[in-house]
Order: structure tokens, then C-alpha cells, then sequence
């Protein structure tokens, strides 16, 4: 077998580079592998040849692509552990030969007597082998020389680094998808609870905008999902293979916000020690969710609009426009169109965000869905700490139903996970839920009949009359609620009563 001491032409080094920069730009796994072998065969003219790489999980080494011979011809080449490609793997170090194809392993036919010239290199990769490229020829067997081989061995080198990168890509991608079907199944529709009318309000309307790119406002108290809604419908977008990007914006500075939100030049104020890409370009193709929107300055109202209407922006301190394709979805606690009225907000930027609105409701004025989200928390702590579902006491959940919640959804969560600490093996009672007794509805002055009679007429009208349900949401008997309508002479209350 030959050496291999004599360096490649200068035609050889370019064409090195060349196919670097070819392999360089494929970053799928399949392709790269052929064009590899295409490359290889063809600087030597061989007529056969296969690329072999080592499987991570088994460390074996298998034919990964072939050019013009069978896997039956390739076996008998790699079958005795004298072979030219186990002999490369062991020693790393490429050869070439012209030999009787029998001499290499071949089977014992007559044309495999034929001369051939055969070359091998391996693919190494921080100094150990990750494959090897084998070529043969009976015709061009003047190619097969020490030039080549080293024209070869250079070759292999970089490829070996291609694959690797391409294995590191696909292993992202898989990542990526895994992430991605995880973020998918986290902000679903079934993960926002709701079976109160209002919610299903809020789900129709959300159904209904999902894929069309029209600005959303919602609306609502802190704590009421409006996030949660954003994301799902992010998620359940067409637009859910790129970013959503969340920056809230109340009671930032506005230079602060305004390079967060659109980037900054290097130099364009103390501080701004390089270029920076603004969140805009970040959401690009994806999904913007402005929370807290009532409170930007007319300066970022002004980019806002821009971006709404012609989906451009600047950078501070640049001059150059950018584009983006962004769905902004905004959020805010307070009433937009009060503060239009104020002067405080632009109305035609008002009119761009909220092409729709979603408002959310407030969580006391769907009382009927608190023992489903109560519910809802309780399975999802017991399945991060791999516990049983917690249960609850009949009287935890009448005072989970009557509080007034003002921090919404939000509230009930944390109250839920503190009882769940505080609650020990046990069940969770009224002890472990801390919270006041009374809400703020203005009830603290009525007496307890009065109070007792407008929570239960508040959770018949949301269950829409129907007391079965009603009687299970206040835990009550059904008999006891028919005794109290009674009493209070409760004949129709708002929507027509069914059991
Ligand atoms: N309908 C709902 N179902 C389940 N979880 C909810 C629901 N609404 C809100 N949450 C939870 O309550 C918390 C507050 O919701 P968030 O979307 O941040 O509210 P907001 O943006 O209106 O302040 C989050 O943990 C969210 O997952
Ligand atoms: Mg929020």
C-alpha cells in the first residue's frame, strides 16, 4: 500500500474549497451524505463507492449511501476484519492500492479477479473515527494515486466537520419540535378553563381570529388570562413556528422601552455600546403580545402605529427602515377608550390595536368555573410533584366559590398551592386557605341572609337557571337551594330556571 507524502496542485486546493463551501451549505443530514460521496467518487472518477458512518446509540459502523453497488457487494468488502476500511478505522490513516478485487475480500468470481484500484479515508473527528469513504475502479485506475488520496484525505476532513454540524443541526431541530409540540399542548385551548357562558365567549371569538392576522385587543382586570390568551392563540396559529415575544410596558422608562421594543444604534445614547436588535425583529413572522399597553409615551405610540399601519420601523438613532410581519395581540387593565377620551392615548392607534377586542371577565363574575379551576390546579400540582390530586373539603370549596377574588384567576392559583403546602397529607379545609371571609363587593355591611341570597342568585344566573348545577357549585343540597328560593320568593330569576 502507498504513502501518502506528496502534496495536491494548486487546481486541487481550490477545488478544496470549493467543495468545502459546497458542503458547508447543506445542512440536512441525507443530502450532505450524497453530495459527500458524489464529490469523492468523482475526483477520483472510482465507478463504485459508499460512505460509512458510526451509529451513536450502537457505535457500529454502517453504509449510510452508495453509489453503484449493492449492500451485498458492500458487506463483502467490510466482512474480513483484514479489510482496507477496518484497516483505516483501526489506523486512521487513508491508502490506496491496485490489487485483485479477491485480495480486498471480494467473492471469488471471475470478474472480481479483475485488477482494481481501490482507495479509503476516514472521516475523523477530534482524532477519532467517525466513518470512512471507500471508492473503487477497474477502469480509472490511473487516478488512484498518492496526489488524490491526499486531495481525498483533505476532503474527508472537512466533511467529517459538516457532518458533525449537521448532526448537531438535526439534533436542534428535534429539540426544537419536541419544544415546540410541548408549547403546543401547554397553551391549547382545553389548558384555559372556562365553562361559564362568558368564557365560552372569549373561546368563540378566540376560535374565530386564530388565523387571520388582525390586531387584538383584550381587555380585563390582572390576573384574568389575558396572557394565557394571547398565547393559545399564538400557539394555535399558523404563525406558531416562529416566535411569540412578550413585553410588558407599563411603568418602563420610555428610552428603555423604545430600544427594547425597536433596537438601538451603537452610539445613539450613553450606554449604547453596540448595535441591537429590537423585539420587533425578533417577533418577526410571529406573534407581538404588548401587555400593559395603556401606559406608553406618545414617542412609542407614534413607532407603534407605524409598524401597525405600513409594518416598518426604525431603530434608535438609525436612519435605515425595517420591516416586519408581526400579529400584535396588546393587552391592558384599564378602559382604552376612557383613556382616548383623556388624551392620554392616540385614537387612531387605539382604532389599529383593536380591530377586535376580547374582554376577559373578572373571575366573580363566572363563579360557576372556580371549582373546575380549583380542580384544574389541584391535578396539575399533584402531576409536577407526582403526588395524588389533593381533595377538598365541601366547606373550602363553598368559601373558594363565595370570595370575590380581585386578583382573578391569579389569586385562586396561588391560594390553591399554599393550601396544598399548608395541607399536609390531609384534605384542604378552611384553615389552609387564607382568605378573608368576606368579600368586597360592598357585602361586608349586609347581613348573612342578604349575603348568603346574592351569591346564590349570582351562581343560579351563571348556571342559567339550572339549580342542579347551581346546588353542586355552592355545594349545597338541592334541596336546601329550592328551600331558600322559596323563602326569598325567587320565581325567575334572571334567565328562565331549569333543574
Ligand atoms: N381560564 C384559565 N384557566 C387556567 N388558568 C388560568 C386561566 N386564566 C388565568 N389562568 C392562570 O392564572 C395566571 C394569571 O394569568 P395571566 O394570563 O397572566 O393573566 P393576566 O395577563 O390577565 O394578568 C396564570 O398562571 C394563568 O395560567
Ligand atoms: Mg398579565
Amino acid at each position: 500500500m502507498a504513502e501518502n507524502n506528496s502534496l495536491m496542485d494548486p487546481q486541487q486546493l481550490k477545488a478544496l474549497v470549493e467543495v468545502g463551501q459546497a458542503i458547508n451549505s447543506i445542512s440536512q443530514k441525507e443530502p450532505l451524505l450524497q453530495k459527500v460521496l458524489d464529490i469523492a467518487t468523482e475526483a477520483i472518477q472510482a465507478e463504485r463507492g459508499f460512505l460509512l458512518l458510526r451509529n451513536d446509540s450502537t457505535h457500529e459502523m454502517r453504509i449510510v449511501v452508495a453509489r453503484n453497488i449493492s449492500e451485498h457487494q458492500a458487506a463483502d468488502i467490510l466482512r474480513p476484519s483484514s479489510s482496507v476500511v477496518n484497516q483505516v478505522l483501526d489506523s486512521n490513516v487513508g491508502v490506496w492500492s491496485v490489487k485483485p478485487l479477491e485480495d480486498f475480500g471480494g467473492s471469488q468470481s471471475v470478474m472480481n479477479m479483475k485488477l482494481t484500484a481501490v482507495a479509503c479515508v476516514p472521516l475523523v473527528l477530534k482524532g477519532t473515527p467517525i466513518g470512512a469513504i471507500y471508492l473503487d475502479s477497474t477502469i480509472n485506475r490511473q487516478q488512484f494515486n498518492n496526489t488524490t488520496l491526499n486531495f481525498l484525505q483533505a476532503f474527508a476532513n472537512q466533511a467529517a466537520i459538516a457532518i458533525e454540524n449537521a448532526n448537531f443541526i438535526e439534533e436542534l431541530q428535534l429539540e426544537k419540535n419536541w419544544l415546540q409540540s410541548e408549547l403546543e399542548r401547554t397553551y391549547a385551548f382545553r389548558e384555559i378553563i372556562g365553562a361559564s357562558p362568558k368564557m365560552q365567549a372569549v373561546f368563540d371569538i378566540m376560535r374565530k381570529i386564530l388565523n387571520s392576522d388582525i390586531s387584538v385587543l383584550l381587555e380585563g382586570e390582572s390576573g384574568t388570562g389575558k396572557e394565557l390568551v394571547a398565547r393559545a392563540i399564538h400557539y394555535n396559529s399558523h404563525r406558531k413556528d416562529k416566535s411569540f415575544v412578550a413585553q410588558f410596558c407599563g411603568n418602563l422608562s420610555e428610552n428603555l422601552l423604545e430600544s427594547e421594543l425597536f433596537g438601538h444604534k451603537k452610539g445613539s445614547f450613553t450606554g449604547a455600546i453596540n448595535d441591537k436588535r429590537g423585539l420587533f425583529e425578533v417577533a418577526d413572522g410571529g406573534t407581538f403580545f404588548l401587555d400593559e399597553i395603556a401606559d406608553i409615551s406618545p414617542v412609542i405610540q407614534a413607532k407603534l402605529l407605524r409598524v401597525l399601519q405600513e409594518g416598518t420601523f426604525r431603530r434608535v438613532g438609525d436612519t435605515e427602515y425595517r420591516k416586519v410581519d408581526v400579529r400584535i395581540i396588546s393587552a391592558t387593565n384599564k378602559n382604552l377608550k376612557v383613556e382616548v377620551k383623556k388624551s392620554n392615548f392616540r385614537e387612531d392607534l387605539f382604532y389599529r390595536l383593536n380591530v377586535i377586542t376580547i374582554t376577559m371577565p373578572p373571575l366573580r363574575e363566572r363563579r360557576s368555573d372556580i371549582p373546575l379551576l380549583v380542580q384544574h390546579f389541584l391535578r396539575k400540582i399533584a402531576d409536577k410533584s407526582g403526588q395524588k390530586v389533593k381533595r377538598l373539603a365541601p366547606e373550602a370549596i363553598r368559601a373558594l366559590t363565595n370570595y370575590n377574588w380581585p386578583g382573578n384567576v391569579r389569586e385562586l392559583e396561588n391560594t390553591i398551592e399554599r393550601a396544598v403546602v399548608l395541607s399536609g397529607e390531609e384534605s384542604i379545609t378552611l384553615k389552609e386557605l387564607i382568605i378573608p371571609e368576606s368579600d368586597g363587593d360592598g357585602l361586608k355591611s349586609k347581613t348573612l341572609k342578604e349575603q348568603e341570597k346574592e351569591i346564590v342568585i349570582k351562581v343560579l344566573d351563571e348556571c342559567e337557571g339550572n339549580k342542579t348545577k347551581t346546588a353542586e357549585v355552592l355545594g349545597v343540597s338541592l334541596r336546601w337551594l329550592h328551600y331558600k328560593l322559596n323563602e326569598w320568593q325567587v320565581v325567575k330569576p334572571v334567565r328562565s330556571i331549569q333543574e
